[in-house]
C-alpha cells in the first residue's frame, strides 16, 4: 500500500488568512484533514473595503499559528506533509507575497517540493473536495474579484469563453448592499433582506444581455440602484429592492449561461456535460437555484462546492496541490508573486470604457 500524498495549502490573497491539510482516501477520493480560516472582516468594516496595508500585516501576525494550528488539527506531523502548495495570484500584493514567503520557506525548511496555486484554479477545482469531476467542464467563476465563464479542459487549461467587462458580480451584490445601508461586506445579507421584498417592485436594467455572447456587466444595474437608493423611505421599500435586485441577477445569470453553454459544447463535446459554479457568491441559493433549473433544462450536470468551501479558504488551494503533486508539476523557490495570474493568459483584457461587444 504506496503513501498518500498529504499537502498543506496556505492562502493569503486577500482577506483571509487560510491553512488546510488535504490527502486523499485508497479509493483516490479527496479528504480534508483540517480547514482553518480567519476572515478579516472585523478589521476592514470600519472602511467599507479590504485595506492592503492592514491585510498584508494581519496575514503576517497569524500565517505561522494559523498553519500550525491547521497541522496539529489534521493529527498528522510536521515531517509526514509531502508537499506545500501557497498561492501565487492573482490577488493583493503585499497579501499574497506572506503566504507565498512563508510556503516557500516552509517547503526550503522541510526539503519538499514547493507548489505555485492559481487562486482562481483554487476555486475552479474547490467542488472537487466533495465530489468526483471528470474533465472537461464549463466553470462559472462567481467572486468578489472574478465573474468569468471557462472551459476547464484539463489542470492548468483553460479557455477563457466569457468575463465581465465592468464589476465582478460579488462587487456588484457588495456594491448594492452598501447603498441599502448594510455593512461590508454586505453580499450574503442581500438574499436575506431579499427574501423579505417584492422582486416584482422596481424594474432595473440588465446590461448586455442581448450581446456580448457570455460576457457580462453589472456598473449599469448598480447606477439604477443607486437612484432608487436615495429615495427609499421604508424598509420595505429596501427590501423590494434588494429582491428586485437579486431577481434581475438571476435573469442575467440565466441567459448568460445559457450562452455559454452554446459556446461550451462548440469546443468540447462530451456526453456527460458539467457545469461547476465556484467561488464567495455561489453560497447564494436564489442563484444556485437558477442555476439548477437550467442545468435541469440543458441537460448538465450542476455541480457546486459546499456552502463553507465556496469562500476563499487553504482547502481548495491544496487540492490544486494535491493534482499537481500527481503530476510532479512542482516550482522553483523564486516563483513571483502574480497579481494579475489569469486562467487563460491568452485572453485578451476586456474593461473599461471602449470595449466593442457584438
Ligand atoms: O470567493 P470570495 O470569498 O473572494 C474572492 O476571491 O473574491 O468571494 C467573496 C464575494 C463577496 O463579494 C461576497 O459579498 C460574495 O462573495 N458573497 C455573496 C454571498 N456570499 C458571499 N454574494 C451573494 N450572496 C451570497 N450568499
Ligand atoms: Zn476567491
Amino acid at each position: 500500500m504506496s503513501k498518500k500524498p498529504i499537502i498543506l495549502g496556505i492562502e493569503s490573497s486577500c482577506d483571509e488568512t487560510a491553512a488546510s491539510i488535504v490527502t486523499e482516501n485508497e479509493e483516490g477520493t479527496p479528504e480534508i484533514l483540517s480547514n482553518i480560516v480567519s476572515s478579516q472582516v472585523n478589521i476592514h468594516k470600519e472602511y467599507g473595503g479590504v485595506v492592503p496595508e492592514l491585510a498584508a500585516r494581519s496575514h503576517i501576525e497569524k500565517i505561522d499559528w494559523i498553519v500550525e494550528k491547521a497541522i496539529n488539527k489534521s493529527g498528522v506531523s510536521l515531517n509526514e506533509i509531502d508537499a506545500v502548495a501557497s498561492t501565487a495570484g492573482p490577488g493583493l500584493v503585499v497579501c499574497l507575497s506572506v503566504g507565498l514567503s512563508f510556503g516557500k520557506a516552509l517547503a526550503m525548511s522541510m526539503k519538499k517540493p514547493f507548489i505555485a496555486v492559481n487562486h482562481l484554479e483554487g476555486h475552479a477545482l474547490s467542488p472537487k473536495l466533495n465530489s468526483s469531476i471528470n474533465y472537461p467542464y464549463l466553470f462559472f467563476l462567481i467572486s468578489g474579484g472574478h465573474s468569468q465563464y471557462l472551459c476547464v479542459k484539463n489542470l492548468g487549461t483553460y479557455k477563457r469563453l466569457g468575463t465581465t467587462i465592468d464589476d465582478a458580480l460579488g462587487e456588484a451584490f457588495d456594491k448594492t448592499a452598501k447603498l441599502l445601508g448594510v455593512e461590508f461586506p454586505g453580499g450574503p445579507q442581500i438574499e436575506v433582506l431579499a427574501d423579505k421584498g417584492d422582486s416584482n417592485r422596481y424594474e432595473l436594467p440588465k446590461p448586455i444581455l442581448n450581446k456580448g455572447g457570455c460576457n457580462l456587466s453589472f456598473a449599469g444595474l448598480k447606477t439604477a440602484v443607486l437612484k432608487i437608493a436615495k429615495e427609499l423611505k421604508t424598509d420595505q421599500e429596501k427590501f423590494d429592492l434588494a429582491a428586485s435586485f437579486q431577481k434581475t441577477i438571476n435573469e442575467i445569470l440565466l441567459k448568460k449561461t445559457q450562452n455559454a453553454m452554446k459556446e461550451f459544447e462548440k469546443i468540447v463535446k462530451v456526453e456527460k456535460k458539467k457545469l461547476v459554479t465556484a467561488g464567495g457568491v455561489a453560497a447564494n441559493k436564489r442563484i444556485r437555484k437558477t442555476l439548477i433549473d437550467l442545468c435541469k433544462k440543458e441537460n448538465y450536470e450542476c455541480i457546486f462546492p459546499p456552502i463553507n468551501l465556496c469562500g476563499d479558504n487553504a482547502a481548495m488551494i491544496a487540492m490544486v496541490g494535491l493534482e499537481k503533486f500527481k503530476l510532479k508539476e512542482f516550482n522553483n523557490l523564486d516563483y513571483p508573486v502574480k497579481p494579475r495570474w489569469a486562467l487563460d493568459e491568452s485572453a485578451v483584457f476586456l474593461k473599461g470604457a471602449g470595449v466593442n461587444l457584438k
